[in-house]
């Protein structure tokens, strides 16, 4: 497995690879999720490329940025286990420069949820990624649905922007107490891990009661998750998954239930398939 930090190295080493090329972009930090990735990602192309990028343009001040979570020799040892060809570990100074002049922008779809509690967030993800899709020029590019505001705003990038690249969507993993895996999780004492199951547990409830109502769901949602106990609720909203748009009344369709909120000083995000009042709920 080659590590490559410089642009045109990694072009020049991407030169001829077998084709598809598979791209995971990460932040490193690296759990069960993203080698869930790497491994959709290895079986499903010949070359598989994975980025480790603290990308500092999706933190927004007084974020985490400085303390996230960096182990970059244990990546490294994993996702060659895991059967990475090669690794893009650019540096800040001179991908995300403080002189550049130019964003990728994706309105609206942004401007809710995640992005209205950070904005700006999305500006960021959508510019490195559209940077790591122009210098790895994968075929297919692997993203988990915990981060599920941010896959629908890289779809929509893609195919707004004709962008040449498959986006293949993952379902989110858990611990077996149903904690969804996330970098952030490492910021969490034993104390505040359990009172953050408390995301997943009401997610899980709602998807079993679920009948199809989403006003009396998400005043269910909000009440458990205000009165939860070391939880500060920032969001819960039941949401049409194509369009990220709140439902209100009785919904046919499927549906998303999507929460934010923080544990301590942590801000974790979970969310949950809602499937039509009726049919057998996905495996
Ligand atoms: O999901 C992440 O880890 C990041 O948002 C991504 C897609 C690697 C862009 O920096």
């Amino acid at each position: 497995m080659d590590v490559v930090s410089d642009v045109a190295e990694i072009r020049a080493r991407l030169q001829g690879v077998p084709r598809p090329l598979g791209l995971v972009p990460t932040m490193g930090a690296l759990h069960g999720g993203h080698l869930s990735l790497v491994d959709a990602a290895t079986r499903h192309c010949a070359t598989v490329a994975v980025s480790i990028f603290v990308n500092p343009l999706q933190f927004g001040p007084g974020e985490d940025f400085q303390r996230y979570p960096r182990s970059l020799d244990a990546d490294l040892q994993e996702l060659d286990a895991a059967g990475a060809h090669v690794v893009f570990t650019p540096d800040a100074a001179s991908f995300t420069p403080p002189g550049r002049l130019t964003s990728v922008v994706v309105a609206s779809l942004t401007q809710r949820l995640e992005g209205s509690s950070r904005p700006g967030h999305f500006d960021g993800v959508t510019t490195v990624v559209t940077k790591l899709f122009n210098v790895i020029r994968p075929d297919q590019a692997y993203f988990g649905e915990k981060d599920f505001q941010q896959l629908a705003v890289i779809r929509r990038m893609v195919a707004d922007l004709d962008l040449p690249v498959t986006v293949v969507g993952c379902p989110i993993v858990r611990d077996p107490d149903g904690l969804a895996l996330s970098s952030r999780n490492a910021y969490l004492s034993g104390e505040q891990r359990v009172a953050a199951l408390q995301l997943s547990q009401a997610l899980h409830r709602l998807s079993q009661e679920w009948a199809g109502d989403a006003a009396t769901a998400v005043a269910t949602l909000r009440r458990t998750l205000s009165q939860a106990s070391g939880v500060r609720l920032d969001y819960a909203e039941v949401i049409d998954p194509e369009t990220l748009e709140p439902f209100e009344g009785v919904v046919e369709g499927p549906a998303q239930a999507v929460v934010a909120a923080y544990v301590g000083d942590t801000r974790l995000i979970d969310n949950i398939r809602l499937e039509p009042a009726g049919s057998s709920p996905a495996a």
